[in-house]
């Protein structure tokens, strides 16, 4: 066990599984080290947090955290996006301006994305990590730089050097203390945990009380795989805060996207046309693909009309004025507000 930190580390982070228990005790062993730290992890998994813990946890808390994302293809724009600019170095530089490195000075930068940086940036990135110096695009001058440098990875970056996409010389020179953040969906306990934390903020912002989840939503959100991770999580607990008002949050309260997420019956019907017709009725067609759709929307969403015209892109009533005109039989299973009995 290291120090202990100048704060309670769940007023900010949320986790309770083995693995990030584990990721927790290592941030207070290492926080207060100089070394380089590569944090590896899908995105949205919480590597900005985890990097502005360390620097919250390290004599350097007093001084400046940037973070910044690597993300940009342009190979000017991240250079001086980085190191800065003097004026008139590129079309568009109109004034001298510090790069990223240059605003963390006694501080902690957090290059996100390190993955996206182009091998030519590469090689600059690694001189001025070993050599503590900058230059700023345009510029002559040396300037002399004290920051820690947290790396953030959404791709192996062991891998992508056995690729030849990234260079060897660089991944050892960030990957001093490696961190890896487990997807969301490797650590399925944290999820009623991070949903709680996240509903309590977003109503505390609109000075409601939380709602607690049902039963329902709960396991719909144990079973959905959260490709977004936290982040996807975290949205998906400011929309249900800006528009439920029920005493617990119901499924008919929850984005469809993380009710009907892609599965084999998520997948569109196919709609059966005969490849050498002498003849076509356009009208005839229309209304098997309109009735095909509709019948799977209704299935999919488990009889939910508000939900199945949300997957249709259409609104409740046009729906229902569609299943009237088709003579579909009215999907039973819900009651008057629109939802599925027995779902929650
Ligand atoms: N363990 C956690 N506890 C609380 N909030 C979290 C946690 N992990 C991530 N978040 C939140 O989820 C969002 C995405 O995290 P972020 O650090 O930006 O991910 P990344 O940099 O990996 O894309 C942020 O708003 C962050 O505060
Ligand atoms: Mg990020």
């Amino acid at each position: 066990m290291g120090p202990a930190l100048p704060f309670s580390i769940d007023q900010v982070v949320v986790g309770r599984s083995a693995r990030m228990r584990a990721v927790f005790d290592y941030v207070r062993v290492v926080a207060d080290s100089d070394s380089s730290i590569l944090i590896t992890g899908e995105t949205g998994t919480g590597k900005e947090l985890i990097a502005n813990l360390l620097h919250q946890a390290s004599h350097r808390r007093s001084r400046p955290f940037v973070p910044v994302s690597c993300a940009i293809f342009a190979e000017t724009l991240i250079e001086s996006e980085l190191f800065g600019h003097e004026r008139g170095a590129f079309t568009g530089a109109i004034k001298d301006r510090p790069g990223r490195f240059e605003m963390a000075e006694g501080g902690t930068l957090f290059l996100d994305d390190v993955d996206d940086v182009p091998m030519s940036v590469q090689v600059k990135l690694l001189r001025v990590l070993q050599n503590r110096v900058i230059e700023r695009v345009g510029g002559l001058r040396q300037i002399p730089i004290d920051v820690r440098t947290i790396t953030g990875t959404k791709r192996d970056l062991r891998q992508l050097v056995g690729e030849g996409k990234f260079r060897e010389d660089l991944y050892y020179r960030l990957n001093v203390i490696p961190i890896t953040l487990p997807p969301l969906r490797e650590r399925r306990e944290d999820i009623p945990l991070l949903a709680e934390h996240f509903l309590k903020r977003f109503y505390q912002r609109r000075d409601q009380p939380a709602r607690p989840l049902s039963s329902g939503v709960l396991q719909a959100f144990m079973r959905y795989p959260w490709p977004g991770n936290v982040r996807e999580l975290e949205n998906a607990c400011e929309r249900i805060a800006q528009t439920c008002t029920c005493d617990t949050v119901k499924i008919g309260c929850v984005p469809v996207s993380v009710l009907f997420h892609h599965t084999a019956e998520m997948t569109e019907p196919v709609i059966e046309t005969h490849s050498h017709p002498s003849s076509v009725s356009l009208e005839e067609r229309l209304r098997d693909v309109e009735q095909g759709l509709i019948t799977w929307a209704l299935k999919v969403a488990g009889g939910n009309k508000s939900k199945a015209a949300e997957l249709l892109q259409i609104k409740r009533s046009t729906l229902g004025d569609r299943i009237k005109k088709l003579g579909l039989p009215d999907a039973g299973g819900e009651d008057a507000a629109g939802r599925i009995a027995g779902a929650d």
